[in-house]
């Protein structure tokens, strides 16, 4: 039996930093509201032409340098973004040029927040069938693209950053599952409400910027983030006593407690990140797990619960041996 296991991880955050007491310059909004409905405090905004692949470039080559790999070795990737590059090509096969990989396949997926979750499940499932060996797993985003900076609501929950690991197949389980999911019935409660078959359309529903219904998506998340938790405990037969870590997407810690005291997790044992990075969709798992990797509290051996939502909806867990 192949399985596969992650053996690097890697992060990018942009240097700009824009604190809560910077908004409150531009939006009426206070650092203390901001930081009592989201625990967010600051967050990391790309500069100019800084793009997904740019960062995604930077947090894979810090990946691949902790797995100790080659970069030929490299032989699929696969990128979690709602905020490509470009229309075409994907922004994994910019990455890929600038790696300078020629052949491997390497393709966007977009899951919105829960992307993250879904490159995994793609990745280890071609690696169990031996449809590639050493991946390059991504997820990067710069949503401070699509963040209208004039509306209260949602521009202080956003950040720019991504994350990168390197899953390599192994005799020994490191992915133990992984379990994605969507209902797209609640399309209108979080969205950009514009594309490229509809038009784009700088006047038309608010232009191409994030819109959402804030309560209904808290209580989705609250929801969604507990039972993704409690299926993929019980469909592996393993007691949440027994998970070292929790590596939830970050979108707001009110979100993350409220998960956390459902699965009657410690917060003592719950990776956050969201005060110092906002809300990064599908980069902030793996930059909350590299985070916590380089700090020394996710070990080797630890084991690992991810669990993701996002507009669509999407949700999904990953149970990892670390
Ligand atoms: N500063 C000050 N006041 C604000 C701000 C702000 N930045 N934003 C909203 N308010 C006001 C509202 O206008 C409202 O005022 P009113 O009572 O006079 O009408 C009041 O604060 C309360 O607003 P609520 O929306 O009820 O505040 P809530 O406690 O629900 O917090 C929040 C809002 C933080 C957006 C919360 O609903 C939330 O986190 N929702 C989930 C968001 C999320 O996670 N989205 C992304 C998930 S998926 C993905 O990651 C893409």
């Amino acid at each position: 039996m192949v399985y596969s296991r992650i053996t690097g991880t890697g992060s990018y955050l942009p240097a700009r930093v824009v604190t809560n007491k910077d908004l409150e310059k531009t939006l009426d909004t206070t650092d203390a509201w901001i930081r009592e409905r989201t625990g967010i405090k600051r967050r990391h905004i790309a500069a100019e032409g800084e793009t997904s692949a740019d960062m995604g470039l930077c947090a894979a080559r810090k990946a691949i340098e902790m797995a100790d790999i080659d970069v030929a070795e490299i032989d699929l990737i696969v990128v979690a973004t709602s905020t490509p590059d470009k229309v075409f090509p994907s922004t994994a096969c910019i990455m890929q040029r600038q790696l300078g990989i020629h052949g491997s396949p390497a393709f966007d997926i977009q899951a919105a927040c829960s992307g993250f979750i879904y490159v995994l499940d793609i990745a280890n499932r071609l690696i169990q069938t031996g449809g590639a060996k050493t991946a390059l797993v991504v997820g990067s985003e710069t949503m401070s693209r699509i963040v209208n900076w004039q509306d209260r609501g949602t521009a202080v929950l956003f950040g720019d950053g991504a994350g990168a690991v390197i899953l390599q197949a192994c005799e020994e389980p490191g992915i133990l599952s992984t379990h994605i999911h969507s209902d797209g019935q609640y399309e209108n409660l979080l969205e950009v409400p514009q594309g490229i078959s509809s038009g784009f359309d700088t006047v038309r529903d608010g232009g191409a910027y994030i819109r959402m219904n804030g309560n209904a998506v808290f209580r989705k998340a609250v929801a969604m983030l507990g039972s993704a938790a409690k299926e993929i405990l019980s469909k592996n037969g393993i007691d949440k006593s027994e998970v070292d870590w929790m590596v939830p997407h970050q979108a707001n810690l009110r979100i993350i407690t409220a998960a956390a005291k459902k699965l009657d997790l410690p917060m003592e044992r719950v990776v956050v990140t969201v005060d110092e990075q906002a809300n990064t969709s599908s980069a902030s798992i793996p930059l909350a797990l590299d985070t916590a990797v380089r700090d020394g509290r996710i070990m080797s051996g630890h084991l690992l619960l991810f669990g993701a939502f996002g507009a669509g909806f999407t949700w999904g867990s990953a149970l990892v041996r670390y």
